[in-house]
């Protein structure tokens, strides 16, 4: 069966204070939004729709950047989660199947809930995912009638005895394309809060003689993100989870509790990872590496074999080949270590390529940038670089060779060749006495 997507995220997000769009706030190294199009891929989605409205450019070019594919539509007005996914229906022309609406600020959905509700839309028309919720708070109710979902009541409009029901509505649901939309056209906002309400496709349904059911998941799944506290909690949650989804998976953490993850990251069995360690967003790192305390990675790939660290940081780009070091006060950008490549101290090395084996001395720094343009730095394989040297991109260092320490170096080295670009030295025997001597004179005076 094919799938879309449709995610809500035209909402203010009033209570989170910010210039930013809610879903726009990073949670474990990405927008909150990326979250839920996780979950969602699992689904295999063949479209992706983003209803946006609060903020609608910067949440459109912040999805893009996830997902180039994907489609954003406009919900100018907020007239209520039904109106919100009436926007998709341009953007989903043509297309028959599944449709699972998401909220773009409720992170933590499964991708096997989504797939048992995908299970249970074989034999009912409305899939809606519900959980029991330990305080039920002003979610909309759950009216079950054995397996059919009779109806989904919003608090607003609930009686008393109605809202004592704890099986809550999660938000997510699922139905076909075609029953969805026809459904959201019958919809009115004659309720209390004057909206038009997703929730009431339920009764709709059931008033035409279709089946409607719901899917229960673990309340923890269905944690919306409304404040800054609300946030801190999510990304609590997460970091606990992927610790001990790290731990199980092989790596090992001296002090889980100060390593940082994001929602992509992927380490490979027998990884070490020393304490305080924040890994950003698109970082992976082979089995048996060992990330020492203090490294900050995002963008990069590790290979097996590969230390980085204490204190180094690896930026978008940064490529380590098996068994590659980058030591302490090292940065790396967009810059390819090769097989025994080493970086051990206090070095930038930005828009290269390092051949296997080389060894960058310490200080060493790619002038990649002009003010202008950025330029790459090419080193070869088994090259020495000297202590402190400057390289000056575009430049490029043959296969085998050498500079000289605290050299600038311009213009291309051939392989095999020594290059020095520094002033000779000058030595003036007793002449620092002499200094001295009139210097502690002049003190004197
Ligand atoms: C909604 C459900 C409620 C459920 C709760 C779970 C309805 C009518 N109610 O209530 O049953 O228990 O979620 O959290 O659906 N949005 C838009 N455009 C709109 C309105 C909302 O994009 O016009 C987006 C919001 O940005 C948000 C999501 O839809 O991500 C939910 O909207 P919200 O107003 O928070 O719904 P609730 O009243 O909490
Ligand atoms: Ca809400």
């Amino acid at each position: 069966m094919a799938t879309a997507l449709v995610i809500l995220a035209a909402g203010k997000g009033t209570r989170m204070k910010s210039d930013l769009p809610k879903v726009l706030h990073p949670l474990a190294g990405v927008p909150i939004l990326a979250h839920a199009m996780q979950a969602g891929a699992a689904l295999a989605p063949e479209r992706t729709v983003i209803i946006a409205g609060h903020g609608a450019e910067q949440v459109e070019k912040a999805a893009h950047a996830i997902d180039p594919d994907l489609s954003v539509a406009l919900q100018t007005e907020q007239l209520g989660t039904a109106h919100a996914v009436a926007q998709a229906a341009p953007a989903l022309g043509g297309f028959s199947g599944d449709v699972f609406v998401l909220y773009g600020d409720t992170p933590f959905i499964g991708a096997d809930t989504l797939r048992r509700m995908a299970e249970a839309r074989a034999r009912h028309d409305v899939v809606v995912l519900g959980f029991e919720a330990a305080d039920p708070g002003r979610y909309g109710r759950l009216v079950m009638a054995g397996e059919q979902l009779e109806r989904i009541l919003e608090f607003k409009d609930a009686t008393d005895a109605e809202k004592a029901i704890t099986l809550c509505n999660s938000g997510v649901v699922c139905a076909d394309a075609e029953t969805l939309f026809s459904l959201i056209d019958a919809v009115d906002c004659d309720n209390a809060a004057g909206e038009y309400y997703l929730t009431d496709i339920v009764g709709l349904a059931q008033a035409r003689g279709l089946s409607a059911t719901a899917v229960s998941c673990d309340e923890a799944e269905t944690l919306g993100i409304n404040s800054r506290a609300d946030l801190a909690a999510a990304e609590a949650a997460f970091q606990a989870r992927a610790r001990t989804a790290a731990l199980d998976g092989g790596v090992t953490l001296s002090a889980p509790e100060t390593v940082h993850f994001a929602l992509d990251t992927v380490l490979g069995p027998d990884t070490v990872v020393e304490p305080y360690v924040v890994f950003g967003a698109g970082v992976t790192v082979e089995g048996g590496a060992q990330i020492r305390a203090f490294s900050h990675l995002e963008g990069c790939r590790v290979a097996a074999g590969a230390v980085v660290g204490p204190y180094a940081r690896l930026r978008p780009g940064a490529d380590l080949d098996q068994g590659a070091r980058v030591g302490n006060f090292v940065e790396i950008k967009n810059a390819r270590l090769g097989v025994g490549a080493k970086v051990n101290h206090l070095s930038y090395v930005g828009d290269a390529d390092v051949g296997a084996g080389s060894n960058i001395g310490a200080g060493t720094i790619t002038c990649n940038y002009d003010g202008v343009m950025k330029h790459r730095t090419e080193i070869g394989e088994n090259v020495f670089v000297g202590s402190s040297t400057m390289l000056v991109a575009p430049v490029r260092l043959g296969d085998g060779s050498m500079t000289g320490s605290g050299s600038v170096i311009t213009e291309n080295v051939p392989d095999g060749a020594l290059a020095i670009g520094r002033a000779r030295q000058v030595t003036k025997p007793g002449l620092a006495m002499k200094l001295f001597d009139m210097l502690k004179l002049k003190a004197r005076k």
